[in-house]
């Protein structure tokens, strides 16, 4: 607790400063909580449901979820994998976070490893702990992509799991398909070495936000010892609503017994499976998506604002997030000394990578525009133009 997140920091000291000089004079980025509301098509399911409910939808289920939830999730995922996913790979859950503990506690024993990469979303570090695990943390080159040199000097026989978030929270980065395949031949090699199953555990909770018409490159095409963690929170604009889903690749050893287990701690780990209105809801929205290009347009113009005042940002490809290197040594006082100006942001301390400061952009356009001059004063100040 006193190491603390600094997200959520950022977020009660801007709720003070919020409450000091009024909420349109604090330029708040510091969290990624989109503004941009769930598409129509969610609002006419649920004037659906709400007007034809159906017997029994409210009652508890199978822990796994809704078989015909299950089902539209997997007909999706195969045709945007090209893999056969059938329901019995599906298991829907409590958001991403949910799954990710779910597979968590699934998978590990008492100190065994699972690698991550700087820059990372903070929570990984305490999911892991949650489950006695513990993280090895990697850095990322100039593009935030994940060195895999240090990958192979750092898998040893307990390694349980490399995860990976691609688009990532919080540099937006895309890892490209050559990287994956390198990554991909080094699991096996590793797994071949050791005797062991390493499984690629694959965060695609910003998958569907991506930029310039790229095309996803999917990790588990590059490793079938796999498995995808993800939710609507940020495709649908659900954040609140907890849903999401693990799929596990249809190749993976021991599919049926860690399908059982994930089902089993579905049940027991508290939260006992995902809401069944919910479910209900996104069985008909699995090629649903919010407004990409919406985002695409608040990543263009923030990045042409920064990088022409000086400062040093790699483009993100994906999510809604951009993370420049901080232009003072000190990120957490680069960040003190903007949220002077008013403007909330993150340090990269809270993402294990100092020296960068994260700016989550799901915000109204107005926030955007009226944060730059705090932005440009900071810049002029330390002389960046
Ligand atoms: C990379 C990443 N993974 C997982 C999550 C958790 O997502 P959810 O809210 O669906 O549990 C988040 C939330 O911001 C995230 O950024």
């Amino acid at each position: 607790m006193a190491e603390g997140s600094w997200i959520r920091r950022m977020f009660e000291e801007g709720a003070e400063l919020k409450k000091r000089y009024g909420e349109e004079n604090v330029f708040d980025l510091s969290l990624g909580n989109p503004i941009i509301e769930p598409p129509a098509e969610f609002f006419r399911e649920l004037k659906k449901l709400a007007e034809h409910p159906q017997s029994g939808m409210h009652r508890y289920m199978s822990n796994a979820g809704y078989a015909e939830t299950r089902a539209a999730v997997a007909e999706q995922l195969s045709l945007e994998t090209g893999i056969k996913f059938t329901l019995n790979e599906i298991i829907m859950t409590c958001g991403a976070a949910g799954a990710l503990n779910v597979v968590l506690k699934t998978i590990l024993n008492q100190g065994d490893e699972v690698i991550i990469f700087a820059p990372y979303f903070a929570e990984y570090v305490h999911y892991i702990d949650n489950h006695y695990g513990v993280a090895r943390i990697l850095p990322t080159d100039e593009q935030f992509a994940p060195r895999l040199d240090a990958l192979e000097e750092t898998i040893n026989k307990k390694t349980r799991a490399v995860m990976v978030n691609s688009p990532n929270n919080p540099s937006g980065a895309v890892y490209s398909e050559e990287k994956l395949c390198e990554l991909g031949e080094l699991l096996r090699k590793k797994e071949a070495q050791y005797g062991t199953q390493i499984l690629l555990i694959s965060d695609e909770a910003y998958r569907k936000l991506i930029y310039d018409n790229l095309q996803y490159p999917f990790p588990l095409h590059h490793h079938t010892q796999s498995l995808i963690t993800t939710s609507h929170s940020k495709d649908l604009a659900l954040p609140g609503e907890r849903i999401g889903y693990i799929a596990i690749h249809p190749e993976c050893r021991e599919r049926e017994e860690l399908v059982n287990g994930f089902i089993h701690v579905n049940r027991t780990l508290g939260f006992v499976n995902a809401s069944a209105l919910m479910q209900h809801l996104v069985r008909n929205l699995q090629s649903v998506n919010v407004s990409v290009a919406e985002y695409q347009q608040k990543r263009d113009s923030l990045y042409e604002n920064l990088t022409g005042m000086g400062y040093s940002v790699t483009k993100p490809q994906g999510a809604f997030y951009m993370f420049p290197k901080s232009p003072l040594e000190d990120d957490v006082k680069f960040v003190r000394e903007l949220q002077q100006l008013k403007v909330l942001t993150v340090p990269g301390q809270g993402f294990g990578t100092p020296g960068y400061f994260r700016i989550a952009y799901c915000v109204e356009d107005r926030a955007l525009e009226d944060s730059l001059p705090g932005f440009r004063q900071m810049a002029e100040k330390i002389g960046l133009v």
